[in-house]
């Protein structure tokens, strides 16, 4: 039991799972959260469409009660995330003009992070701008700002929060190729501008009985000399799910676990969710299931043992 401890114990930060207002009156999901996980990321009330749907209107309720939440228990908080080219409203993809949309990065980051200032352990400060081949993703913020946007970012969170932890995060740097290539070349050009950055996030949204070299592309993000966290971690099993399948997945959550106890600078894990019932797969990946520790109906799955064992 007590993931969150057991990996303290390793000398980890944190095993982390989301909570938002889908879930944080639900008594399962609360009662899971305070007994196995030590910090929480919101799954989407701090993104850009939650927190400014309109310019200059900001709306907090939301992410304010998971930040609430997780001071009063103690929980370390992922701020998730200030720029990404998805959840993203229209007023702001359709800014054309570069002293424009600097300062509506500025205006949203210095608001966001301002008002959370001393309360995040770290930001996701940018999410997903890279594609699969390594190019920069065709998102407002590259087209008119160029690669300049992401220092934009960075220096803008910093200085809104200066203890803030700041991260580059993004998918699909589970295996070797173009894309983290690209990554971790971007890392080292931003470090030699001396933009602040503090960690790179893989997000590890993994198919079961699909992982690459897990463990091998952790450390060649933790090589960058930034921390490295595993920020959404889930491991989908493709339709149907069978007792041969949920085995391989309690193998692959030990894996992608003991990946990061083996990368001295990977801080922490967090599960994108507690309930299979509650899982984004559900809705956006149609032909597979059952991702998370804990069942349709808040059972532990053999992938809590994994986990558990595993530490
Ligand atoms: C997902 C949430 O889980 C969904 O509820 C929401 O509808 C869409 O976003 N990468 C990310 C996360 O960085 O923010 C995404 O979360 C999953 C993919």
């Amino acid at each position: 039991g007590a993931l969150d401890a057991k990996i303290k114990a390793k000398g980890k930060k944190y095993y982390g799972n989301i909570i938002d207002s889908n879930t944080i009156n639900t008594a399962q999901v609360t009662n899971i959260l305070n007994t196995e996980f030590g910090a929480v990321t919101p799954e989407y009330s701090m993104k850009w469409e939650a927190t400014e749907p309109n310019q200059g209107q900001f709306t907090f309720a939301n992410a304010d009660a998971v930040a609430n939440w997780a001071s009063s228990r103690g929980k370390l908080l992922r701020g998730h995330t200030l720029l990404w080219h998805k959840q993203l409203p229209g007023w702001v993809s359709n800014i054309i003009d570069k002293s424009t949309l600097t300062q509506v990065i500025r205006d949203h980051i210095n608001a966001v992070v301002g008002r959370y200032k001393g309360k995040v352990y770290a930001w996701d400060v940018v999410n997903e701008v890279l594609e699969d081949n390594g190019n920069f993703r065709n998102s407002v913020f590259y087209r008119v700002l160029g690669e300049d946007f992401v220092d934009l970012a960075f220096r803008t969170a910093r200085a809104a929060d200066p203890k803030a932890k700041l991260y580059i995060n993004d998918y699909n740097l589970d295996y070797n190729g173009p894309k983290i290539n690209a990554t971790i070349a971007l890392i080292k050009r931003l470090k030699a501008r001396g933009t602040p950055i503090d960690g790179v996030g893989t997000q590890a949204h993994l198919i079961v009985g699909n992982l690459a070299p897990f463990d091998e592309t952790l450390k060649r993000l933790a090589s960058t000399g930034l921390d490295v966290a595993i920020t959404e971690l889930d491991i989908r099993i493709a339709k149907p799910v069978d007792a041969a399948k949920l085995a391989q997945q309690q193998k692959d959550y030990a894996t992608v676990t003991r990946s990061c106890l083996t990368t001295p600078r990977c801080v922490g894990i967090t599960i994108w969710g507690v309930s299979d019932r509650n899982s984004w797969v559900d809705g956006t990946f149609p032909d597979y299931d059952s991702p998370l520790l804990w069942d349709d109906d808040f059972r532990e799955k053999s992938a809590y043992t994994g986990v558990d064992n595993a530490l």
